[in-house]
């Protein structure tokens, strides 16, 4: 079955390699903004074709990328797709999946409604921050399909080259899953230390028995965004005596200006990202996982 690809304005260049693999090219809507910051999307003469993936990323600029996305697929509706997969390499909101406080939004439920409500009909994602809730769950929120690969493979083959008696780390009990399949991959060991986040900010660790001394180690983990568990993490490999210390994850988020240079600064030896988010570190390319998997469900 052929299948269009429509790119949203966050990662362009990944529509052209997922489309490129599926032998077609990715079509990129007219969005461009009126004075006062409200968006404005022409698709002109495009008729699409009844199944299309529109591939639209949620960082940065969060809530402005979702009313693009709603904007886009209510508009790809209108114009005649019958089944829309929003592929959203980077999904956002997930972490907001309970009520942590009285009274909080579970955001990652309105935002999959709202999706729902304006035609999304399938969501692809890579390595989504599944924490308390699992796929099923977050199934349940709507009537929407969920999909899921993993890029783990593809960052330890990268991060893993060169790596001397490597050791694998994951920083918390849910970041497991990626240290053993990283392990496996590399033919060595993992820890999983015990983390306790105190606020956004605050991080504790607690090392568990590993012994990192004149290992090189790889922490692995889904999302680095302020760096303070990554930092956590560093600090305690560093006065264990680990040698070089490489971290990799599915998603820079980097939310703050300093976020890599504290990392590097504390001992980080080198960084390595997919290309979910745009950014200098994303390296790993996901474009393919996600075509095999476009392949599958369509
Ligand atoms: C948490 O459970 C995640 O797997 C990451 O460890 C976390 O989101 C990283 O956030 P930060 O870089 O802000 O510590």
């Amino acid at each position: 079955m052929t299948i269009d690809i429509i790119a949203g304005s966050t990662v362009p260049g990944l529509a052209a390699s997922i489309a490129r693999r599926l032998g077609t090219q990715a079509h990129y809507p007219s969005i461009t903004k009126f004075p006062d910051g409200e968006i404005r999307i022409i698709e002109g003469d495009y008729a699409p074709q009844a199944t299309v993936a529109y591939v639209q990323t949620m960082h940065p600029r969060p809530n402005d990328t979702l009313v693009e996305m709603q904007f886009t697929v209510d508009l790809l509706k209108d114009l005649g797709a019958r089944r829309v997969i929003a592929v959203v390499p980077y999904l956002g909101y997930t972490r907001q999946d309970v009520r942590h406080e009285k009274g909080e939004a579970i955001s990652v439920k309105s935002m999959l409604k709202t999706l729902d409500f304006v035609g999304v009909d399938d969501i692809l994602s890579v390595d989504i921050h599944l924490h308390r809730l699992g796929l099923a769950e977050l199934s349940g929120f709507s009537r929407i399909r969920m999909h899921e690969v993993s890029a783990v493979d593809l960052l330890a083959q990268k991060a893993g080259k060169g790596l001397s008696r490597p050791l694998v780390v994951g920083p918390d009990a849910e970041s497991e899953r990626w240290a053993a399949r990283a392990a496996q991959l590399l033919a060595t060991d993992y820890d999983v230390l015990e983390k306790t986040r105190v606020s956004a900010k605050e991080i504790h660790i607690k090392p568990r028995k590993l012994d990192a001394r004149g290992r090189d180690v790889l922490i692995i983990d889904d999302i680095v965004s302020t760096g303070g568990t990554i930092m956590e993490v560093i600090k305690s490999l560093k006065a264990q005596g680990a040698q070089k210390i490489t971290a990799a994850c599915t998603h820079a988020v980097l939310s703050d200006i300093d976020t890599l240079t504290g990392l590097f600064r504390a001992g980080m030896g080198e960084f390595i990202a997919t290309d979910t988010i745009n950014n200098e570190f994303g390296i790993v390319d996901v474009s393919g996982i996600i075509a095999d998997k476009l392949k599958e469900i369509v």
